[in-house]
């Protein structure tokens, strides 16, 4: 099985403040990984990190994806090579639509121009299957969309640019007990053997209906435990006090 995403001893800084103490993580080909974690222990900052976004300082340590070291590189070309990120707060921007957004994606993403019939094809078939309303895929970018709206649209971004490695930060949050199984299922029909999926989560039922192979528990800033869905429970139940 090829490893897509290696992390060794990650220490980062932001505004002075160390917030990744010696993180390590490594992500095969294939495998689903959830991330669990009380607030501020370092879980956005990890996936902004891998992203290297300029607001995180890098103090220590290294990140290959795909064999190559991508810890200094430009975001956009970790874009590039096949990282995705959906975030924990989506932005909203006036003046593109989400149709021309993903387009325009698209279009760097394969150096050529997406035809518009395709596309529009495309992106109605997969608005379907996370149920949301065509119309939205005219509108600007998240804006006035409601909390569910925003997060189903990060996730019809992953399933049509289709990278190695999503990583989903709280995709759960705001959506409806329906609405997260239908966002899960189209994060389930994104995954092949080929591709991972590294998902933020403070759900248990989505952490669940994601069937994840490995379960992370991150506090202050590390990586202090890796287990199987069993800990998903543990969490639900207890907190984080014992690990
Ligand atoms: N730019 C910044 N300047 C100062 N502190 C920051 C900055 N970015 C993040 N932090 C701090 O780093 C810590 C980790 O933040 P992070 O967003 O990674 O937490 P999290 O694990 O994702 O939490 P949550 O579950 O609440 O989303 C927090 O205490 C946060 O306030
Ligand atoms: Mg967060």
């Amino acid at each position: 099985m090829k490893t897509l995403l290696k992390i060794d001893n990650l220490c980062v800084k932001a505004n002075k403040k160390q917030i990744l103490k010696g993180l390590n993580l490594k992500i095969n080909e294939g495998e689903t990984h959830v991330i669990m974690g009380p607030n501020g222990a370092g879980k956005t900052t990890l996936l902004n990190a891998i992203l290297n976004n300029p607001s995180f300082e890098k103090t220590k340590g290294q990140i290959e994806f795909c064999d190559c070291d991508i810890t200094n590189e430009k975001t956009d070309k970790i874009a590039k090579l096949g990282v995705f990120m959906s975030f924990q707060n989506p932005q909203e921007i006036e003046g593109i639509s989400v149709f021309n957004f993903i387009k325009t994606a698209k279009n760097k993403q394969t150096g050529e121009n997406v035809n518009y019939f395709d596309l529009k094809d495309e992106l109605e078939e997969k608005a379907q299957i996370l149920n949301m309303r065509e119309e939205l895929l005219t509108r600007d970018l998240n804006v006035g969309f409601s909390g569910g709206e925003k997060k189903k649209d990060e996730i019809l971004q992953l399933l049509s640019l289709n990278p190695k490695l999503a990583m989903l930060d709280e995709t759960d949050s705001g959506l409806d007990v329906d609405a997260i199984k239908i966002v899960s299922r189209g994060i389930k029909s994104y995954r092949t053997e080929k591709n991972a999926i590294l998902v933020v989560t403070h759900s248990a039922k989505m952490a669940k209906e994601l069937e994840p192979d490995f379960v992370h528990i991150l506090i202050d800033g590390k990586i202090v435990k890796t287990g199987g869905k069993a800990f998903i429970d543990q969490v639900e139940k207890e907190g984080f006090k014992n690990f």
